[in-house]
């Protein structure tokens, strides 16, 4: 009987438990044999490889986090440790993977491809949500709802005080959770890697405020900016509030999966499974765009840079697109 592995790689996030559950029951309906890879990359080379069955994924769909483990390795960029990988999938018969990461992971399964002729699959999973060619990557939502909520708590405590905060969010270079925070939060300073701001507008502009009655000031930073400091002494020094700063860190990258990336994993799953099956299919990556489930290869999203739109930044300042976007 064929057999279909699934590995988690990268950083983990909210929605890949979901997805190794729905994953294991697609398979077994598809009359397959579904194994799990546990440790990413390096359960592949060391051969942590696991046949399952749906009791080994029943009561994981609510849990954050990956229950098959994750890692990001550094011995599967040279030839003899892909060869390795090779031989462990050979033995168990297994030419098809599922892998949910980021784009460096789906690299290295391209060259994986290229090497030996395992197809694959790559979902998009990140809370970082900048993978080009996909509005939604896997871990997205459950990461801004803990955002939200943490902003939630934030501002009862600042609105007590009368206090500012700085909240520093996660992304490396994108400034996508802290965009979407912002806005949804109703924070009054927005900071991210992809957009202008203005200081000595927003001095004025939260003078006035708090001179009119105003009892709280929230700026969201994204953590690629490296401006949580400088934020900081602004409002503490320029504007004269009473400052703090809470960094969110790694509490937005646990949680358990809300509705929204249970249902995606389902869809991911589901179409990624259908498209391994069939002859033509190499290496791709399953994206979700203007609301439907598309396939692109590796090429494309490695060749371009994830962008926010311009629709999206307009949300949050009309000024960022003088109001046309
Ligand atoms: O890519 C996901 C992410 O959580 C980033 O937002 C963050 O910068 C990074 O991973 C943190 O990595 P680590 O868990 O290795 O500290």
């Amino acid at each position: 009987m064929a057999a279909i592995a699934i590995m988690t790689s990268g950083g983990d996030c909210a929605g890949m438990n979901p997805a190794i559950k729905y994953f294991v029951e697609h398979v077994i309906l598809h009359n397959l044999e579904p194994y799990l890879i546990y440790d990413g990359l390096k359960g592949l080379i060391d051969n942590n490889i696991k046949k399952v069955t749906l009791n080994d994924v029943q009561g994981i769909i609510h849990l954050g986090g990956t229950i098959i483990g994750s890692s990001r390795s550094k011995r599967f960029f040279e030839y003899k440790y892909r060869e390795q990988a090779f031989n462990n999938l050979n033995e168990l018969g297994i030419d098809k993977i599922i892998v949910l990461g980021g784009d460096g992971s789906f690299r290295a399964m391209n060259t994986f491809y290229k090497d030996f002729g395992v197809k694959f699959i790559g979902i998009p999973a990140t809370i970082d949500n900048d993978i080009y060619g996909t509005e939604y990557c896997l871990g997205v939502d459950t990461a801004l709802n803990i955002i939200r909520s943490a902003i939630d708590s934030i501002r009862d405590t600042a609105s007590s005080f009368k206090r500012a905060f700085v909240i520093e969010t996660m992304g490396r270079e994108s400034g996508y959770l802290a965009l979407i925070s912002a806005i949804t939060s109703g924070a009054e300073i927005c900071v991210i890697p992809e957009m202008p701001y203005d200081l000595d507008f927003k001095e004025k502009q939260i003078k006035k405020d708090v001179a009119n009655g105003k009892r709280y000031v929230l700026a969201v930073v994204a953590e690629g900016t490296n401006k949580t400091k400088e934020i900081y002494n602004f409002l503490r020094n320029e504007v004269g509030m009473d400052t703090r700063v809470t960094v969110l860190g790694h509490i937005q990258r646990g949680g358990n999966p809300t509705v929204f990336d249970r249902l995606m994993a389902s869809n991911f799953i589901k179409h990624s499974i259908q498209r391994i099956l069939e002859k033509d299919c190499k290496g791709e990556v399953v994206v979700y765009k203007n609301s439907a489930i598309e396939f692109i290869t590796i090429d494309y999203i490695t060749s371009h840079k994830y962008k926010i739109s311009n629709a999206l930044m307009g949300l949050y300042s009309i000024d960022y697109c003088g109001n046309k976007c």
